[in-house]
């Protein structure tokens, strides 16, 4: 799957440039990705990923042996090397929940002040509708004549990142010129080659299919964590019940897994962000649309520290808890705005001893909170716990011997907040379970 080698360079390396850098490098480009981190560059060039992500390493030496990949802190060098330049720096939550662009402001200009010929400058990074148009604008007034802006929404997910770069669902592109539709086709040949559906729109509707379609996949599972509400008020069973409604293809079978909600660095930031711009345009339902989604996605945390604190009866003070996962989801180490980690932050505010388990998130947990007690395996976690919280269900906890832990731990209390584990086996190994949602 490789296309005629072009250059390209990619701007900042977090978990979308770094993926893009790499994968791009993978379809054939020669690739320059920049980063204003020195540190981060330096560990990129020695072939160790900053962050936590399967697959990628393996990529990134094979691209640097080849000689496709280079890295570099210099946007003067980067201005010089492509055409093709795409930005993918962060766009984190600003203080009132807006998104915030000065990252993606500062390298757009700086990139465009050091252009040398006519350019086509690529946005990845989520930002509001109506952004691209403005760094367009700004883009025609530093960058040389015949320089333009598009933009190309990434839909990456963590922990399948590789994948979902080189086999996308769709792919998406803001642009205002045939060439800057040729070049976007030039550099994304081997995957429309293969098949991937292309969509090529205005800068407004492409920004826009990012924000919705991470908007309604959290609409989604909060209207599942709704159902769940409704389960544990009826004794009905959410995870049979959402079994039930996959059938139906309308519905779909993905996100909606019933559990504590969704978090990471992409979901909850994109869901604020976009509540504030459609305050800002005066669209009311769909802030009060995703108002509640976010709502009762923070409702399922509280509803879990209450299920802590009702199984070691009443107060937490004093008492051990013991938290298995504490990455925002399964397969990555990425911690930021983690269920699990909102969970303990809420049970050590209430008096609680609580050492947590991860399978790769453990050094960053101890940054975030010191307060955590870091335990390298599960055992060491449930040694003298009160009370046993499964939080992410990272696929090795389903292989845990109920019968094993049930002798290291001092009462044998299971809340399973993912609807993970099987909870028979481990009522017939002695636990008293309570699975969020199901009786
Ligand atoms: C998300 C989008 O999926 C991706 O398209 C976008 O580019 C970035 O944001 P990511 O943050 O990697 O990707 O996580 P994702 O796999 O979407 O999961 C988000 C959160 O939802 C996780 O906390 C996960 O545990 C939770 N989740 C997911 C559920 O609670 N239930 C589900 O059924 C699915």
């Amino acid at each position: 799957m490789e296309s005629a080698s072009s250059r390209l360079t990619v701007i900042g390396i977090g978990y979308l440039g770094l993926t893009h850098a790499v994968c791009m490098a993978e379809i054939g480009h020669d690739v320059l990705a920049h980063d204003i981190d020195a540190g981060k560059i330096a560990k990129a060039e020695s072939g160790e990923s900053p962050f936590y992500e399967p697959g990628l390493e393996p990529l990134l030496r094979k691209h640097l042996e080849l000689g496709r990949l280079r890295f570099t802190t210099s946007i003067e060098e980067v201005a010089e090397f492509a055409q093709v330049h795409f930005v993918c720096v962060g766009t984190p939550q600003g203080t009132d929940g807006s998104a915030d662009l000065s990252y993606l402001w500062t390298a757009t200009q700086e990139l465009a002040r050091h252009l040398t010929g006519p350019s086509l400058v690529v946005g990845k990074s989520t930002v509001p509708p109506g952004t691209a148009r403005q760094l367009a604008e700004r883009v025609g007034e530093l960058a040389p004549a015949g320089s333009e802006l598009a933009w190309n929404p990434e839909f990456l997910r963590e922990g399948f990142a590789v994948a979902d770069s080189l086999r996308p669902d769709r792919l998406v592109f803001g642009v205002e010129s045939d060439g800057a539709t040729e070049l976007l086709r030039a550099v994304f040949e081997p995957l429309l080659t293969a098949g991937v559906p292309a969509l090529f729109l205005d800068l407004e509707t492409a920004e826009l299919v990012k924000i919705s379609a991470n908007a309604f996949l959290a609409m989604k599972i909060s209207f599942i964590n709704a159902m769940a509400q409704v389960c544990e008020a009826v004794g009905a069973d959410v995870a049979m019940l959402a079994q039930a409604l996959r059938y139906d293809e309308r519905i779909g079978a993905r996100f909606l897994a019933p559990g504590l909600g969704f978090g990471g660095g992409c979901l909850p930031k994109d869901l604020r962000a976009f509540r504030h711009t459609a305050e800002q345009l005066g669209v009311g339902s769909v802030v009060d649309l995703l108002g509640t989604v976010d709502s009762i996605n923070l409702s399922r945390r509280a509803k879990v520290t209450e299920l802590a604190r009702n199984a070691v009866g009443g107060s937490l003070d004093g008492k051990r808890v013991a938290v298995l996962g504490v990455s925002f989801k399964p397969d990555t180490d990425d911690i930021r705005d983690s269920p699990s980690l909102d969970v303990c932050d809420r049970l050590i505010s209430e008096g609680a001893v609580v050492s947590v388990h991860d399978p790769v998130a453990l050094p960053n947990a101890a940054i975030a909170n010191p307060a955590l007690r870091c335990a390298h395996s599960v055992c060491d976690a449930a040694d003298g716990a009160d009370v046993v919280l499964l939080l992410t269900e990272w696929s090795d906890y389903q292989a845990i011997d109920p019968a094993m832990l049930a002798k290291v731990v001092h009462r044998r209390f299971l809340v399973d907040a993912r609807c993970a584990l099987d909870a028979g086996s481990w009522r017939a190994a002695g636990w008293i379970v309570t699975v969020l949602g199901r009786p």
